[in-house]
């Protein structure tokens, strides 16, 4: 294993910085329309957007997505930064891939947020394919002590790897891996995708070998297609990036084909969740949990309290919603497709 992962994560924040289409902005929740209530019967002092997952309470249904850690002052601050909001407000955090500290170990510090986040419901996170690079069991467990974590999330990046020229694209055989990870490491585990969403064929894969939370973490927002494609050297480049840059399954497609799914499954819901109101169109259509990664990044590298200001924007976005429907907890928005209307109302994909 070379120990250019510092060097490439740091890359990966430049290019976010410097190409704003690296967000695609599809907007897929947008297509969803929901019953507004001109008589909510409720007064919107006693909608509660509190919820329960793994076990916690949450102040709300937010969850920071897996991002950065690494040996350099802005990942340092970034992560410092959203653990501290996290806290503040009552929300989970996820930190980024720690393959880096096993190759450097001066970044496991950038990992370590409990102490700056003692109440908070955190994740630690590998990629998946490492288990077939030489990662094992133990790596997962020092992943998840040195967060002081309460989950592990391992991803699949299968599309990113491919765009590479020198990607770790050996996926076979990974789903026993994954399982034998959930049998063996006395903590959840939660599979997620990074950008291209989870399928119902996949999600079987996961939940025969023991897996129970999955993130679909489908199109529609970041595309890691097209930010490798950016980081890449002219020479290296062949298009693939650009040519798959909005591959996948749009997040809410992916929520819908797994509803039948949901007795054996926790879905957690990101790619492309951008206010509170797709937080409450992706609550109705099943997730117990909603994701967002890039829109956390700009606030993240300045301050805690831009990140704690980008949250609180969030939850208010989300109460107002389930007051227009006439809903006041999370019990009766989690799965509630009669609040659906239209296309989406009768069941129609999209
Ligand atoms: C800067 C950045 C770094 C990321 N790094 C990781 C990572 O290390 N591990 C991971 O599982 N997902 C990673 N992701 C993916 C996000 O967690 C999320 O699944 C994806 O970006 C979709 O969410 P979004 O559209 O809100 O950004 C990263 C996303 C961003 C923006």
């Amino acid at each position: 294993m070379t120990d250019t992962t510092n060097e490439r994560k740091l890359k990966h924040l430049r290019t976010i910085e410097s190409d704003p289409g690296s967000d695609r902005r599809r907007y897929y929740f947008d297509e969803i329309r929901l019953k507004h209530r001109a008589l909510p019967e409720l007064d919107i002092k006693d909608v509660d957007p509190s919820v329960e997952f793994m076990g916690r309470r949450l102040s709300f249904p937010l969850l920071i997505s897996s991002m950065t850690g690494g040996d350099h002052e802005l990942v340092r601050r970034i992560n410092f930064n959203l653990a501290k909001a996290a806290e503040a407000t009552g929300v989970a955090m996820g930190v980024g891939s720690q393959r880096v500290m096993f190759t450097n170990p001066v970044a496991r510090d950038s990992f370590e947020l409990r102490r700056l986040a003692p109440t908070t419901l955190l994740f630690a996170n590998l990629g998946a394919v490492q288990l077939n690079c030489g990662f094992t069991i133990e790596h997962c467990r020092k992943a998840v002590e040195t967060v002081g974590a309460d989950a592990l999330i391992l991803h699949l990046n299968p599309l990113q790897e491919a765009v590479q020229p020198d990607g770790d694209c050996n996926f076979a055989g990974l789903a026993a891996k994954i399982a034998e990870v959930a049998r063996q490491l006395g903590k959840p585990v939660i599979v997620k995708e990074v950008g291209a969403g989870i399928s119902a064929e996949d999600v079987r894969l996961l939940t025969d070998g023991g897996v129970r939370f999955v993130d679909v973490a489908g199109s529609g927002g970041t595309s890691w297609s097209r930010i490798e494609h950016h980081s890449l050297m002219e020479a290296e480049r062949r298009n693939l990036g650009l040519t798959f840059q909005d591959w996948g399954i749009p997040t809410p497609d992916a929520l819908r084909a797994l509803a039948p799914c949901r007795d054996r499954i926790t879905l957690i819901a990101s790619g492309g969740v951008r206010s509170g109101i797709d937080m409450a169109k992706a609550m109705i259509l099943g997730a117990s949990l909603c994701g967002m990664a890039s829109p956390f990044l700009k606030p993240a590298t300045e301050s805690a309290e831009a990140v704690i200001g980008v949250i609180e924007t969030l939850r208010r976005e989300l109460t107002t919603a389930m007051f227009l429907l006439g809903v006041s907890c999370m019990d009766k928005l989690i799965g509630r497709e009669e609040l659906l209307l239209g296309r989406w109302g009768d069941g129609e994909m999209g």
